[in-house]
């Protein structure tokens, strides 16, 4: 390791997630590159990505356990849920004295056991799944700071969270709360398919798995535990042809006055990365950045309350870079980018 550098291994690193890490840390003052991986190997970063030819290289390895713990103290896991358990279960059990710093970006570690297993698969470390701390500091920036495990949250339930959780205190107990959800294609990831081919999106919008969508759960469990209230999630997620960028529009019923304006300013008035806004957000003004653009407007008992994020940043890398400077004790804007990709 070199002086007052860290040492950070990407896992999965030919990934849509992968790219934007390797892109954030590549300019990270103090985090340091020292192992690249996916599932085979034996490539270079620029013929996987051509656009960092000239600005980065080194060899992609074919993951391996044995290596990440030589050469990285810090582990991004970039990967498939069920592949990142299988990574992190021997990550985290190791038999040496070097306690790694693990973030991952999948499912695996956001959910409670039960919750996991009816929604995803069968849990592979269920031993260490209650240790992880959910990467959202908004709500567990302290936790976070003492954890080794960080379950990044996924896109649409970051969007829809901060939005919904300032008025949280406002909405009656099991009150139907209605999220209307869009997304850029690369949401899906790399792989191809026939719902995110070119002739399927382009010029065309449509609704996906509308209540049944696996993030439902992640935003009712997250409610609960933070705001501490059983809601009816009516979640309707869209995709919608743009490459990345996420906007959340949650309309709720209030049980009381308040100025929702000022409840959401209160709310996020210590927080760096929202922002509140005085007009509907839109994507591009988050596009780039680790921000959520929030507007909220109101029609008697009624709110519409309308976030912005880029998916691939504030709903995974960069917000996954925000949880490893916590873990590390850097400032939590080291190196993260706020600068949108106007126009
Ligand atoms: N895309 C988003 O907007 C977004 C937002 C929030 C969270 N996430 C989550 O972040 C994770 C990554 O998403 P993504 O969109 O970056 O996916 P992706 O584009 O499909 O990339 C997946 C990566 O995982 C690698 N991989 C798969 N199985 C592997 C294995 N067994 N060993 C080593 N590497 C393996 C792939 O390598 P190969 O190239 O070799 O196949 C690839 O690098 C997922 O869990 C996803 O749900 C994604």
């Amino acid at each position: 390791m070199s002086t007052n550098k860290i040492d950070v291994a990407i896992i999965g690193a030919s990934g849509y997630t992968g790219l934007e890490l390797l892109k954030i840390i590549i300019n990270h003052p103090i985090f340091n590159i020292t192992y690249v991986a996916n599932s085979e190997g034996n490539i270079s970063v620029s013929a996987l990505h051509p656009s960092l030819k000239g600005v980065f290289e080194m060899t992609v390895s074919k993951a391996d356990t044995s290596e990440i713990i030589k050469k990285a103290t810090v582990v991004f896991l970039a990967l498939p849920h069920q592949a990142s358990m299988g990574f992190a279960k021997q990550l985290i059990n190791l038999d040496s004295d070097k306690k790694l710093k693990i973030i991952d970006l999948s499912a695996d570690y956001r959910l409670e056991l039960a919750t996991y297993e009816k929604h995803y698969c069968p849990h592979e470390d269920a031993l260490n799944l209650p240790n992880a701390v959910y990467g959202m500091p908004e709500f567990y920036r302290d936790a976070i700071k003492q954890a080794n495990l960080v379950a990044n949250p996924g896109c649409y339930p970051t969007a829809s969270l901060l939005a919904l959780i300032p008025f949280l205190e406002y909405i009656d107990e099991n009150s139907s709360v209605f999220i209307d959800a869009k997304s850029g294609i690369s949401g899906a990831g790399k792989k191809l398919s026939d719902a995110t081919s070119f002739v399927s999106v382009s010029e065309n919008m449509t609704a996906y798995n509308p209540f049944k969508h696996r993030h439902t759960p992640e935003i009712i469990e997250k409610a609960k535990l933070v705001g501490n209230k059983n809601l009816k999630i009516n979640f309707v997620p869209h995709l919608i042809p743009v490459t990345r960028g996420m906007l959340v529009s949650v309309y709720v019923s209030l049980n009381q006055k308040i100025d929702s304006k000022k409840v959401l300013e209160d709310f996020y008035k210590n927080e760096e990365f929202v922002r509140i806004s005085n007009t509907p957000v839109d994507i591009k003004n988050t596009s780039g950045t680790n921000f959520c653009d929030i507007f909220v407007a109101q029609n008697g008992d009624d709110l519409f309350i309308n976030s912005s994020i880029d998916n691939l940043l504030k709903g995974a890398s960069s917000a996954a870079v925000v949880n490893a400077n916590l873990m590390c004790g850097l400032e939590e804007n080291c190196g993260i980018p706020k600068i949108a990709y106007v126009p």
